[in-house]
């Protein structure tokens, strides 16, 4: 009777050992709650009880540790919770520094809810365990902390859609296993870093819609990985450099709305790897080299509003395919030539050149 009696309390003991997450962790995310504000789906009133490893939406927790290793919450998803309530989520408030002491986490994830506000606490690079670190999609500002290089695990540093300022930090090019970058649409000002390149696992760098300046860095030439690169709607300058032509799996490249002045290297031109080539609304001059084949493939062939001249080569009525081609906006002069890639485009592709002529313009 009294073994069964302490059989039962053991018992009962280690249930009551499961059921609640780390105290610390569960205070973290209570101070983290606390300063946000999220009106409609009511997603923090699931964070009750002592157990923030269960049930808590947007928490997953180590099943061994019992540890909170991940914060996923996203305003803009197929949830259920988000689909229900038919709108997309919307939160104010800012991110408590308390979170720095979640020092499992490998996730934060806060995305898309259109309205947090202030700073990305500094202390955020002290989580040494951080892979995925996503906030896009709100109004966050101030600086991207100097010492983010700490975060050496980080693959995944998506800022994007929001109102951050300062310059990019150097430190960034320490994170050897970085693989998605994505600072589009915020404030930062000052130069892409010249050793950009050590970047080596980077696949997509995504900076556009910033104030950046200074010229394009050589070394992104050597990134074997990069497979899209986004620099447009910036105010960057200098020449196209020669390498970005002979990467290997570039396949995107957006360098539009910019001041680059120069040629177009014909490297770039005779890629075959590069489906989708941005350079509109530019200073590039010169003539469009005409280094086109068989196997050149262009989803997207976009070199309007610049300063280039001389004719449209000829090589390029040999391609294998060529979907949306701008050349409007140049001093282009004569003859369009004929083939299957120009079959489909309208007057608008060759529209405000010197002198263009033949279809689908007026004929020479
Ligand atoms: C290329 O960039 C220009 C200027 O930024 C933009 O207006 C245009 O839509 C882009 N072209 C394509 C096909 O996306």
């Amino acid at each position: 009777m009294v073994g069964m009696w302490f059989f039962t309390f053991a018992f009962l003991a280690v249930v009551s050992a499961v059921s609640s997450c780390s105290p610390s962790d569960h205070a973290a995310l209570m101070a983290f709650k606390a300063q946000l504000n999220e009106p409609y789906l009511g997603i923090f009133h699931t964070w009750t009880g002592d157990d923030c490893c269960l049930n808590w939406y947007g928490i997953s927790c180590h099943p061994d540790t019992r540890r909170v290793v991940d914060i996923n919450l996203r305003g803009e998803s197929e949830d259920p919770i988000l689909v229900k309530a038919g709108r997309a989520g919307y939160m104010t408030g800012t991110i408590s520094p308390e979170i720095c002491k979640l020092d499992h986490l490998t996730n934060l994830i806060l995305a898309d809810w259109k309205g947090i506000s202030g700073e990305i606490p500094k202390c955020i690079t002290s989580l040494s365990s951080l892979r995925v670190l996503d906030l896009i999609g709100n109004k966050i500002s101030g600086d991207i902390p100097a010492d983010i290089g700490r975060l050496s695990k980080l693959t995944v540093l998506n800022l994007a859609d929001n109102a951050i300022s300062g310059q990019i930090p150097t430190s960034i090019l320490n994170i050897a296993g970085l693989m998605h970058l994505d600072l589009s649409n915020n404030r930062l000002t000052g130069q892409v870093p010249s050793d950009f390149g050590n970047l080596k696992m980077l696949s997509r760098a995504l900076l556009s819609r910033n104030q950046l300046t200074g010229s394009i860095p050589e070394s992104i030439g050597y990134m074997n990985r990069l497979a899209d690169l986004d620099l447009a709607m910036n105010q960057i300058s200098g020449s196209i450099p020669d390498r970005l032509g002979k990467m290997a799996v570039l396949s995107t490249l957006n360098l539009d709305s910019n001041k680059l002045s120069g040629q177009i290297p014909s490297t770039l031109l005779g890629n075959t790897g590069l489906g989708i080539l941005n350079l509109s609304r530019n200073s590039l001059e010169g003539n469009i080299p005409n280094v086109f084949s068989s196997n050149s493939y262009f989803m997207v062939l976009d070199l309007s509003y610049n300063n280039l001249k001389g004719p449209i080569p000829g090589s390029l009525s040999s391609a294998k395919f060529v979907g949306h081609m701008d050349l409007s906006h140049n001093h282009l002069c004569g003859t369009i030539p004929v083939g299957s890639p120009f079959d489909h485009l309208e007057a608008s592709s060759f529209a405000n050149n010197d002198c263009l002529c033949g279809n689908p313009l007026k004929t020479c």
